[in-house]
């Protein structure tokens, strides 16, 4: 594809606004892709759905420090623009917002949004000040270019869990609009964080699929019993040696609680960390429908 092709990457709010406020003013409806870059085909899938419902489509691209804690991967977390771009374009997005730290940041927020209680739970044990970072940087987001959409993964469950909750507490004008997963073939979860991976690394990096389906299997096969559903996980997990878990965890889908007994849509999360890289993946299970 030649480079001349390829959609705009805007760099400044003031112009993205601009752009955006255009699409409203002839009518028409704006989707959001956030994410922090080095784009795969789990990002691009979000991308297509967005340009297949909204006139235009709005790439974020923008590795936020406030998600990331001392010691945590800020530094280092793959970025490349170019290919990126040429990602979205593929996909059919209108334009790519890429703003430099100072712009997203001119000074140190001291306004930030946390969603109490959902942000503690799971990830947030691991990640204590990570779901306020998202939250924020999306809150930010929303307002500066006012999507009527915005497309998240359930690859990342809690933190579509803790958008879809702070904008309906907001009351945010957004459609909070969940995507499903999209694996390798041998179901690893797509992420960017594959790459940290080495080779020995990769094909052990299924156990987290691994563990989840045997979870559903258990559930299937008349497990009610949440403590034992996650004890067949965490075995699975454990039998990997190079792989540390973090938890193996059971919760209702929407108000990701632990039920004393198993009934209804249920969320099974994983998460483990396999040398460099540290893994989340999780999976839906309908008791009502099994
Ligand atoms: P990032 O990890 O880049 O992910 C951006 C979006 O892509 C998220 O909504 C995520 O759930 C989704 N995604 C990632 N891997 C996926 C997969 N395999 N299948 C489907 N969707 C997938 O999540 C973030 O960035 C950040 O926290 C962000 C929301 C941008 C805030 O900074």
């Amino acid at each position: 594809m030649s480079a001349g092709r390829e959609i705009p990457v805007i760099l400044r709010a003031s112009e993205l606004r601009v752009a955006t406020d255009a699409v409203r003013a002839q009518g028409g409806s704006v989707g959001l892709v956030p994410t922090m870059g080095y784009l795969h085909e789990g990002h691009q899938s979000l991308v297509t759905r967005s340009a297949n419902e909204n006139d235009l489509t709005v790439v974020s691209i923008f590795v936020n420090p406030l998600q990331f804690a001392e010691g945590e991967d800020y530094g280092t977390y793959p970025r490349d623009l170019d290919r990126d771009r040429q990602m979205c374009t593929e996909a059919g997005a209108g334009l790519v917002f890429a703003p430099p730290t100072e712009e997203m940041y001119p000074q140190t927020p001291i306004t930030t949004v946390a969603v109490q209680g959902l942000n503690a739970v799971l990830e947030g044990r691991f990640r204590p000040t990570h779901f306020d970072g998202v939250s924020t940087v999306v809150a930010k987001l929303f307002a500066m270019l006012g999507p009527g959409r915005a497309y998240f993964g359930e690859k990342d469950y809690q933190q579509l869990a803790i958008i879809r909750r702070m904008a309906a507490d907001l009351s945010l004008p957004v459609e909070v609009v969940g995507c499903p997963t999209f694996r390798e073939a041998d179901g690893l979860a797509m992420s960017s964080r594959n790459v940290y991976l080495t080779a020995e690394e990769r094909p052990v990096a299924t156990v987290l699929w691994r563990s989840l389906q045997a979870g559903r299997d258990a559930v299937a096969g008349g497990s009610r019993d949440p403590g034992e559903v996650e004890a067949v996980m965490a075995a699975v997990l454990a039998a990997e040696p190079k792989a540390s878990p973090d938890y193996a965890a059971v919760v209702h889908a929407d108000t990701l609680e632990r039920p004393d007994v198993l009934a209804g849509e249920l969320r099974l999360l994983v998460a483990a960390r396999l040398g460099r890289a540290r893994l989340i993946d999780n999976i839906g299970v309908d008791c009502d429908r099994l």
